[in-house]
């Protein structure tokens, strides 16, 4: 096993009617500025919930943050932020807005150009507004976690930070909130904690037992509750349940603990996202399949493990179990609805060279858990996505 450090400080709330409980979360004399992306929260009667639970504290609503969070909308809040004199956040949503206000609670506090904030890839933050959060969308675990992504539409830039000054203070976890999703975002719910998991299982073995058997449960339990979610005429609580906590786990820090990360599919698929506008978690079952096929021989041993493990193949010589799993990988996102290649999306060969171009600009020429994915073997994948 690597050597880490593990510290999560976000305290989790989880279970229906647990928003009331931000009466006590949230600081009594807190200036409170509440962010919501576009109109779900309002309509969900989220929104309502959180303003009665705040009582008389003083407090305001930013609106319009969209789904791939912008620097540009982001800096309109941090505005808000400092003429309103706000001195606590609290995300209403899912990832993008979590994520924006991650973002917004740095740069409210940065001296200097706050895109810099992205550039350093979050090392020049060094302080950030207290945030909690009450997530409605399970896919991303930024509810757990110090990373968030901002895209710059000018220059056409999806870039993600870190910061140990942004951890949420505290997140709500109500599943009934999810029931107003539709199918398609549970979907890439479902899918996007999928390859959160396997961007940090599917690299090369160390030995960490228990990260893998965790990964695994996680893994087996999207396979398990996955078409369930779609196919259920009403929301099942349980299963809501399993998908918020499973998502929230795959993502909060405890499974990468003490063992080595790819994140290739996740920064291909964030140029695919800022060029085409596609959603997150679409951009990686375009990417995850090809790239496997693209890393057999790196990720061999793991890929063995997986397909016995995760999916139960254990006939066939090594190179077809491998060929199993991932045919059973491309065909789990598929059964959810959400198709796997380029075309599908209306994409050519065409798109490739630009999104090369793009990888190169944003340094993402060493990727993967060897840092020796090149941009030659980028090209190679979205090829083979095509
Ligand atoms: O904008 P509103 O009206 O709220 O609608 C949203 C949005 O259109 C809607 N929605 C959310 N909760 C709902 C709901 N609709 C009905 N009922 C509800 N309860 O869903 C749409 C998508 O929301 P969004 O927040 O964009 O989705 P998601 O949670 O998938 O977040 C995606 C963003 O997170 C980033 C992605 O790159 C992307 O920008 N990621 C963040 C990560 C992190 N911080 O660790 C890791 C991930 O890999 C990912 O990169
Ligand atoms: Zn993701």
């Amino acid at each position: 096993m690597l050597n880490f450090d593990y510290h999560n400080p976000t305290r989790i709330v989880f279970g229906q009617g647990r928003i009331a409980d931000l009466a006590t979360l949230v600081p009594a004399n807190a200036r409170v500025l509440i962010l919501v992306g576009g109109a779900s929260a309002e309509k969900t009667g989220t929104l309502g919930e959180v303003r009665e639970a705040l009582g008389t504290r003083q407090h305001s609503t930013f609106s319009g943050i969209e789904p791939n969070p912008s620097f540009e909308t982001a800096m309109k809040a941090v505005q808000q932020v400092r003429e309103g004199g706000f001195d606590f956040l609290l995300a209403v949503g899912g990832g993008s807005v979590i994520d924006a206000t991650k973002f917004i609670a740095a740069a409210a506090l940065f001296e200097g150009d706050p895109w810099t904030i992205l550039t350093s890839w979050g090392s020049k933050v060094t302080q950030a507004l207290p945030f909690g959060t009450v997530l409605t969308l399970p896919a991303t675990g930024s509810e757990m976690n110090e990373g968030a992504v901002i895209t710059r539409r000018d220059i056409g830039a999806k870039r993600p930070f870190r910061s140990p000054k942004v951890f949420p203070l505290f997140s709500v976890l109500d599943p009934t909130k999810t029931y107003t999703l539709p199918p398609a975002q549970i979907a890439n719910g479902v899918v996007d904690a999928f390859v959160h998991t396997i961007e940090q299982y599917l690299t090369y073995p160390v030995n960490a037992a228990v990260q893998d058997r965790f990964a695994e449960g996680l893994l087996q339990t999207l396979i398990e509750i996955g078409p369930r979610l779609l196919n259920a005429p009403s929301p099942v609580y349980d299963d809501r349940a399993n998908l918020m906590w499973t998502a929230t786990l795959a993502l909060n820090g405890l499974i990468g603990a003490g063992v080595p990360q790819d994140w290739a599919t996740h920064m291909i698929g964030h140029e695919l996202t800022a060029l085409h506008n596609i959603d997150h978690a679409r951009t990686l079952a375009i990417v995850l399949p090809a790239l496997l096929e693209e890393r057999r021989t790196q990720k061999h041993a793991k890929l063995l493990q997986y397909s016995e493990r995760v999916w139960g193949i254990t006939t066939g010589s090594d190179e077809e179990r491998i060929s199993a799993a991932i045919a059973k990988t491309r065909a789990f996102f598929e059964a959810m609805g959400i198709p796997t290649r380029l075309k599908d999306y209306g994409l050519g060969a065409e798109v490739i060279d630009i999104v090369i171009r793009q990888l190169e600009a944003h340094g993402m020429t060493q990727l993967s858990e060897h840092r020796d994915l090149s941009l030659d073997i980028s090209r190679r994948i979205l090829t083979a996505a095509l």
